[in-house]
């Protein structure tokens, strides 16, 4: 038990109420931040006198030297200390004696680790839209090279119109697209800096909280220090954009999964990206895509969780904020891994052109196709409807496709039916033809992938500051 605390209680806490009130099991995941935190308070408690040149510069390399030993392997996190902060201020002090004991002038746990959390999540942010970036580029290969493989479209999982592969990626591109701007709107939204805030009313030190928001890359300090101190929102939203991810993950990979099988054929995983079974020689199963389908309740668990922990607290800080930690280091973690794996199975699967383009062909996708030609012949389109209808089943009770109908059977139906009913329904036809924005056809799906390729050679993080390597050379 090590502590920074102690001096107005008469007994030593119980040893089962420390360990259920300690945190550095976990929250020494941002060793760094906490770090970082402290250099730029101390760097801006030395710009404004509060402590004296050398002092600043005893502790700054102090905490660097800390810092560098702790990255290399050379000195261990001890749980021994209640949390980080405890554990990097003993440090400091066996180190500086008497300076080390300054390190926490004007500083209270409560805007520490506001701030700690705070720089640990926006680095994430950073990283979960890096992985979008990727995933992205690799949905859009599979555009590039698909704008003509011809296959079913669902409705109902019923087989609808055809479509081509590429555009139902494109489907699957404009959500994680929107789940990156949600990345850079969260972003621009949390970067403010809470440190100042003391333990909830500010500090009566002189201390420049624009000069430490700068140091740390943020836009600016907050306005208000009791929100400073507890505000998490920051956290549900980035929780909420997670479970949006994973629900595109789930969607993305319920499909996969169902091409996967038996008998739509549409995929095949490769080997690196496929499990066996112990008992059944024969199989090869689609666990990572059923593992992020399932981790997507988990990461939906978290955002319940922090909402619930949050919605009966008073201002400011509560304990209860500690359990913000481990919920959303876990769904970090979870969505990371999901979108590295899900990228790298995309990456590598083999698509059957010939069983998708025979799935579309089998299950007249070309029906709607075919009333739209009575329609250009003046037929009524609800009178076309029901002919169409009533050529679909004379189809399925002949086992047969609309294409491969003589015309002297199509006229027996209707006598509107020409020669050019065949090219009219045909695949290449129907697709073709459908050339509004964001429809199939291969000249506007051109159009679209030259878009999203214009999107993806920007990059919005290129123009954040570069604090990290100012703050710490
Ligand atoms: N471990 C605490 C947390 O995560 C740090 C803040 C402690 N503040 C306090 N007043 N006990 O919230």
């Amino acid at each position: 038990m090590a502590q920074l605390w102690g001096g107005r209680f008469t007994k030593e806490t119980d040893q089962l109420v420390y360990n259920f009130n300690a945190s550095i099991s976990f929250d020494k995941k941002f060793y760094r931040q906490d770090m970082e935190g402290s250099i730029a308070h101390v760097k801006m408690l030395g710009k404004q006198g509060i402590l004296t040149e050398q002092e600043t510069e005893e502790l700054t390399a102090g905490v660097k030297d800390i810092l560098n030993e702790v990255e290399s392997g050379e000195l261990e996190i001890s749980h021994e200390y209640e949390d980080i902060h405890s554990f990097v201020e003993a440090a400091l002090i066996e180190r500086l004696g008497d300076t080390g004991k300054k390190l926490h002038t004007g500083r209270s746990r409560n805007d520490q680790v506001a701030l700690d959390m705070r720089m640990y999540t926006r680095q994430e942010i950073l990283e979960t839209d890096q992985l979008l970036d990727e995933m992205l580029n690799a949905v859009l290969r599979i555009m590039d090279q698909n704008v003509d493989t011809f296959m079913p479209g669902f409705t109902h999982l019923q087989k609808a119109q055809p479509v081509t592969l590429a555009h139902h990626m494109g489907a699957y591109f404009e959500m994680f697209k929107r789940d990156r701007f949600r990345m850079e709107d969260i972003y621009h939204r949390m970067n403010y800096c809470p440190l100042g805030s003391g333990a909830l009313a500010g500090t009566t030190y002189d201390l420049d909280r624009y000069y430490t928001a700068e140091l740390l890359g943020f836009d600016g300090p907050t306005l208000n220090s009791m929100d400073g101190v507890s505000d998490r929102d920051y956290l549900i939203e980035y929780l909420s954009a997670l479970c949006t991810v994973m629900m595109h993950l789930s969607r993305f990979s319920e499909e996969i999964i169902i091409w996967n099988s038996n008998e739509y054929q549409f995929v095949e995983i490769d080997d690196a990206y496929s499990t066996g079974s112990s008992i059944m020689p024969q199989k090869k199963n689609p666990d990572i895509a059923e593992l992020v389908r399932g981790k997507t309740g988990r990461v939906y668990g978290s955002l319940m969780s922090l909402l619930t922990t949050m919605k009966g607290i008073p201002l400011a800080y509560n304990k209860d904020m500690q359990e913000d930690k481990e919920l959303v280091f876990d769904a970090i973690d979870t969505v990371k891994g999901c979108l590295a794996l899900f990228t790298g199975m995309l990456t590598t699967i083999r698509f059957n052109k010939d069983k998708m383009e025979e799935s579309a062909k089998k299950g007249f996708t070309n029906a709607t196709d075919a009333a739209d030609y009575l329609v250009n012949h003046g037929v009524p389109f609800r009178d076309a409807h029901g002919i169409v209808g009533q050529i679909v089943l004379y189809c399925i009770e002949r086992k047969t496709a609309i294409d491969d109908l003589s015309l002297d059977e199509l006229k027996a139906i209707s006598p509107v039916f020409e020669e050019d009913i065949f090219e009219a329904v045909s695949m290449k036809t129907c697709v073709e033809k459908r050339l509004t924005v964001g429809a199939p056809g291969q000249e506007a799906m051109k159009k679209v992938i030259a878009m999203e390729k214009e999107y993806l050679s920007q990059d919005w993080k290129k123009d954040l500051p570069d604090w990290e390597n100012k703050l710490l050379k």
